[in-house]
């Protein structure tokens, strides 16, 4: 087993934003661990905090205070330019509304990670080849976004995420704008990479039937987690 270590520990984290002349606090003092390969799932009310907490989780945003170690590293005080790197290399988002560069064809939109990476050891369109076949889209290599379905569109977004070997995949609301059986396809395929790839997924959803599959939920409100009850 490879679950004992864990890959991601919050402790105490806060986020204030100004608002006028006001602050509002918009996280309250959170902690969390995730163990490597743990699949886990936050939910809560619209406006609860889910969305902030990723980023701050993905380096997308620095806290007010309080620590994310993520993958044996502190990130939640490092420059722009080290936590770019941190984003570029350990974790992997993906988005409800896809976010793919529109005038880019599916294979170049997996391999922009690639370039971005210039200490990269893979080869971007190999690699890009490689990740869209395992997601199921090997004969959709040179179509541009909108000559995709939102199931394929979101298949680019998966193996694009996957394209410099993350430890951890993040996905705000992935399913959400998919019907259910296109939404069930796509969380059938995190976990199946989770399984073969060993990935560590965490995954903010609204949806029951999504939060029901995976190892753990934990629930926001007003800012705080009000349960870590494990999912039988
Ligand atoms: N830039 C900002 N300035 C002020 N307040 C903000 C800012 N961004 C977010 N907020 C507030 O922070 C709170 C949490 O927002 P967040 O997006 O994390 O919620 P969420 O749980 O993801 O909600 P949803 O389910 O609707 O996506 C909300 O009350 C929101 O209004
Ligand atoms: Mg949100």
């Amino acid at each position: 087993m490879q679950n004992l270590a864990s890959i991601l520990e919050v402790r105490g984290l806060t986020k204030e934003l100004p608002l006028g002349k006001e602050k509002v606090s918009i996280l309250k003092g959170l902690d969390m661990t995730v163990m490597k390969g743990e699949m886990v799932a936050i939910v809560g009310p619209s406006g609860s905090g889910k969305t902030t907490l990723l980023g701050l989780i993905g380096g997308l945003d620095t806290p007010t205070s309080g620590s994310v170690m993520l993958a044996g590293q502190e990130i939640s005080r490092l420059r722009e330019d080290k936590l770019a790197d941190v984003r570029n290399r350990t974790i992997g988002f993906v988005f409800q509304f896809f976010n793919l560069v529109p005038t880019l064809t599916a294979l170049e939109n997996v391999a922009l990670p690639i370039h971005f990476d210039d200490r990269s050891r893979f080869n971007p369109e190999k690699r890009a080849k490689e990740l869209l076949d395992l997601v199921g889209l090997s004969h959709r290599l040179n179509h541009k976004p909108k000559e995709l379905s939102g199931g394929e569109q979101q298949r680019v977004a998966i193996a694009r995420a996957l394209a410099n070997q993350p430890a951890v995949l993040l996905g705000d609301e992935p399913t959400g704008n998919l019907d259910s059986e296109r939404g069930e396809e796509i969380l059938n395929l995190i976990q199946q990479l989770r399984r073969d790839l060993g990935l560590t997924v965490i995954v903010v959803t609204h949806d029951p039937k999504v939060a029901d599959r995976t190892d753990r939920i934990l629930t926001m409100k007003d800012g705080h987690f009000v349960t870590a009850a494990a999912v039988s």
